[in-house]
């Protein structure tokens, strides 16, 4: 058993955000056991070793509801659009990760660099090769992460390097939800890329692989960009539309995760919220690769179960941070202001409700898994100053939303272990 002293960041149940100034956070066997003012709680753990921690402000770990490790080098890798961009260089870099020592570096790289980010969470895309997500799972089971990851399946419209056979990438997903799946904190994702990587016979398989294992995740990318649309509507003229065809092949569902969702009408918004799937929300790849803008109007108007995601290499920054000031610009570019503690919740605790994980992570309260980050407002001199004058604590996280980065981060603290 242990203690964190600190200042605290909580949501009331009514959402609305509060500082504790001198709270105790005590974590046992990795679950947090108590929360509260530290006067009150160190009267009930008067023996408990405690970390002194003054000065910063323990929150909640963020969860990045999508984000592709193989695409680590992608970063920066300007295209004229989604379609280019994967051919020019998201298929290149993903056939890299056929080694198994090279995907092993990379999965320690990236799992670093979430750490530094505060983000304790992600459903995680590997590459198609079974091997690639063999090391992200060795990787993460080593520290002990709550991570959600899948072999991605492709098997057509995509050049050899990065195609499995359609068979063959069906039963590598199952063998790996058998080694992996309920492992320590680690589940799997069903990963068919997108519809016009998968032939319907493959996407029918991994319906019938997600129907005969419950609680495994499915992810896929969904309406992210108009010439991905009309590829698809060319492919499968027999589907109403672009959700259809995953709906009819038995991929849609709770604990199904949709990133993108941009360019959908209120008819399919509804069935996906119909449906208890998940929306992951990704503003800085919507941006940094022109294909559109996410509409967070629409997806309150549909009850949409959205969190947000960093979606890198597609998107420019493992950091929260970016993220959320990337969903405030664009949400305003359509009238809609996102109060920031709309954008924290949305990368933590509505995150984890919407891929199915709210009972267990994204609150700092009793019996939840005790991944947490220390931030320090006074990381920057000009955050210090911000964070200093904020009146209100929107105030201060919209400072930190807006100046932080990865110095924000001061401690990442993994099932109660700093790391
Ligand atoms: N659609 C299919 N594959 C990808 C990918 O790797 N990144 C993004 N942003 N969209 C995709
Ligand atoms: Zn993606």
């Amino acid at each position: 058993m242990k203690g964190f002293r600190a200042s605290l960041l909580r949501f009331g149940s009514d959402g609305q955000p509060g500082l504790i100034d001198d709270a105790l956070l005590v974590v046992d066997a990795g679950l947090i056991v108590d929360v509260g003012e530290y006067r009150s709680v160190a009267a009930r753990f008067p023996e408990v070793e405690t970390f002194d921690w003054r000065g910063q402000v323990l929150a909640p770990g963020f969860v990045d509801m999508h984000v592709h490790f193989p695409q680590l080098d992608v970063i920066a890798s300007p295209a004229a659009g989604l379609l280019p961009w994967l051919e020019e260089y998201a298929f290149a870099q993903e056939a890299r990760f056929a080694d198994p020592a090279h995907a092993g570096v990379v999965a320690e790289f990236f799992l670093d660099e979430l750490a530094r980010n505060g983000v304790t969470t992600a459903m995680v895309w590997c590459s198609s090769h079974e091997q690639s997500a063999e090391a992200f799972f060795q990787a993460a089971a080593r520290r002990d992460l709550r991570m959600v990851a899948g072999k991605v399946l492709m098997d057509c419209n995509c050049p050899e390097s990065v195609r499995d056979d359609t068979e063959r990438g069906l039963a590598q997903s199952e063998a790996l939800i058998m080694r992996w799946h309920g492992r320590g904190r680690l589940g799997y994702a069903i990963t068919p890329r997108f519809a016009p990587n998968c032939s319907e016979r493959q996407m029918r398989g991994a319906g019938e692989l997600a129907r005969a294992h419950e609680g495994v995740w499915v992810q896929t990318h969904l309406a992210e960009d108009r010439d991905e649309i009309a590829w698809v509507a060319r492919l499968f003229p027999q589907a109403s539309s672009y959700l259809d065809v995953y709906d009819r092949l038995g991929l849609l569902r709770p604990r199904s995760v949709y990133a993108h969702c941009i360019h959908i009408d209120d008819a399919d918004r509804l069935r996906l919220t119909r449906s208890g799937a998940g929306v992951a929300v990704c503003p800085t790849s919507n941006l940094f690769l022109g294909s559109g803008q996410f509409d967070f109007d629409a997806a309150a108007r549909t009850g949409m179960r959205w969190g947000l995601a960093s979606d890198v290499g597609g998107g420019t920054s493992f950091s929260p941070f970016r993220t959320m000031l990337a969903a405030y610009e664009v949400a305003r570019l359509s009238g809609v202001t996102l109060a920031p503690s709309t954008l924290w919740r949305r990368h933590t605790s509505d995150a984890a409700h919407a891929m199915g994980l709210g009972e267990r992570i994204g609150e700092l309260a009793p019996g939840m898994e005790a991944d947490f980050v220390a931030l320090d407002p006074n990381a920057t001199e000009l955050l210090a100053r911000r964070t200093g004058i904020a009146s209100t604590t929107e105030e201060w996280l919209f400072a930190l939303i807006v100046l932080g980065d990865d110095r924000a981060i001061a401690r990442t603290v993994i099932a109660g272990e700093l790391r």
